[in-house]
């Protein structure tokens, strides 16, 4: 059997006979690693032993398949079953991605364990903690409630023996922590290598298929991209998951990437507590602090998630800079976002930035990409600049170059969500033709 080498880049999965220096796909620098693929013979067995395999498949009618969400398990959490379209598919292959230490275990295993409550047979497959670290963790999460029968464990890192593992036990859903750590011999390159993730993943995804079992994988993401390449994980599953938060605060958001089977852009909202994951199912507020009466510098916006509307506060800094350059700083906000804004705000609503340092934060560690925050990041910075305090108003708007107020999608949403929750002041693109028009309302320019 012959076996050819290719180049694979770490970080998109882009596959080159030769070696390159700058990856053509996504541009990235050094980062095509030597693989060995499999070769040109055992392909073409493997594609004669499908075709062999799809001898006896006939096309069915509409009206004899059997619509898929009856298909679903569901996971327990209701958060998780929005975020995955109503539950997991069967046979479906799911890849968890996200930080070191943010949660991903302690969810999965809940999750194996409320469907083993269930009485289905769920198998957790961890590559990365002991049989004993792992009871730990669940004795942790459930007390003294005893664990059902069907919560199968083991500690494995071979891929082949776990793909043997799942065939024999035959489980509802498995569930492998984590894919870097998956090796096989028959693979080449070492634990976490592109090759060692890819073969691992390629493995699990057929088990998956040929057996219809679906399958949770976990995937590292390090700073400088996953340790084996996300996209490349991410075209090879049906589902990718995002888990994120700020470890330093307890909130924790699950959103859906790419879904074969469901929504993309939902997310999900957990909160990290000492016993384990619990789903916030009323999240709308969760991101503000108490006790906002009065406050300077902190302006509320309403901002889209996927389908579901979050208030979230806005925060600003504006001091007398002592720098010839003064500093912009963004947290949870696009700095170059931040940088136009100041133009704006310096043009049409004449306030005197260019002798101020700024800072921006959103409130509770999150990342905010939605446009419509526009307008509460300009009210912040004016409520700082001018000692006002606009705490008592909800700001919902795209602020354009000419100082435009600009309207933004699901306005509607947005202002039943502010009024369900107190706030009668809504400022938007329906209130108010420009920025400037806002800012006199308050009391106005500077000069
Ligand atoms: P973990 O699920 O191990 O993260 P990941 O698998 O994504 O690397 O969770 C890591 C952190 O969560 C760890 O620092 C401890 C904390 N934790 C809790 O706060 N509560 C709990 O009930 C558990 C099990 C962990
Ligand atoms: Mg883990």
């Amino acid at each position: 059997m012959k076996s050819s080498i290719s180049f694979v880049c770490q970080e998109c999965g882009y596959e080159s006979p030769a070696y390159l220096g700058k990856c053509p796909e996504c541009g990235m620098w050094n980062s095509l690693k030597e693989f060995q693929t499999q070769s040109s013979n055992r392909r073409s067995q493997n594609h004669s032993s499908k075709l062999k395999n799809f001898e006896n498949i006939v096309p069915k009618t509409l009206n004899s398949i059997v619509s898929e969400k009856k298909g679903r398990i569901k996971t327990g959490f209701l958060e998780l079953d929005t975020v995955l379209g109503g539950g997991i598919v069967r046979g479906s292959a799911v890849l968890l991605a996200g930080d070191p230490g943010i949660g991903k275990s302690t969810l999965l295993l809940q999750l194996g364990l409320n469907l083993a409550a269930k009485n289905e047979k769920v198998l957790y497959i961890s590559g990365e903690e002991s049989e004993e670290q792992v009871k730990l963790r669940s004795e942790r999460i459930m007390g003294a409630k005893k664990t059902s029968q069907d919560f199968l464990l083991i500690s494995l890192n071979n891929t082949d023996t776990a793909s043997e593992v799942i065939q024999q036990t035959q489980p509802s859903l498995v569930i492998i922590d984590s894919i870097q750590t998956m090796e096989s011999e028959a693979a080449g390159g070492l634990s976490g290598s592109i090759g060692q993730v890819r073969f691992a993943a390629a493995s699990f995804i057929r088990v998956a298929k040929t057996q219809n079992i679906p399958i949770i994988m976990v995937g590292h993401v390090t700073k400088e991209g996953m340790v084996a390449g996300p996209m490349m994980l991410s075209h090879m599953v049906d589902t990718v998951l995002f888990f994120e938060g700020e470890k330093t605060t307890n909130t924790r958001l699950l959103r859906s990437l790419k879904n074969r089977f469901g929504p993309v852009d939902e997310v999900g909202v957990f909160s990290m507590e000492e016993v384990g994951i619990r789903e916030v199912t009323n999240p709308e507020h969760i991101f503000l602090s108490e006790n906002k009466k009065g406050v300077i510098g902190s302006v509320l916006t309403v901002t889209m998630e996927g389908t579901r509307a979050f208030l979230m506060e806005l925060q600003a800094l504006v001091i007398f800079s002592k720098l010839p350059m003064p500093r912009r700083v963004a947290s949870g906000v696009d700095q170059k976002r931040l940088e136009l804004l100041l133009a704006v705000l310096q043009k049409y609503g004449r306030l005197p930035l260019d002798t101020m340092d700024v800072f921006i934060n959103v409130a509770g560690g999150i990342k905010v990409t939605d446009r419509a925050i526009d307008l509460a990041v300009c009210l912040a910075i004016f409520s700082s600049l001018k000692n006002i305090s606009l705490s008592n108003m909800v700001a919902a708007s795209e602020v354009g170059l000419l100082g435009e107020l600009r309207p933004v999608f699901s306005l509607e949403k947005r202002i039943k969500e502010a009024k369900k929750l107190g706030f009668k002041h809504i400022l938007s693109s329906k209130t108010h033709k420009t920025l400037s028009e806002v800012i006199k309302s308050f009391g106005g320019y500077s000069n």
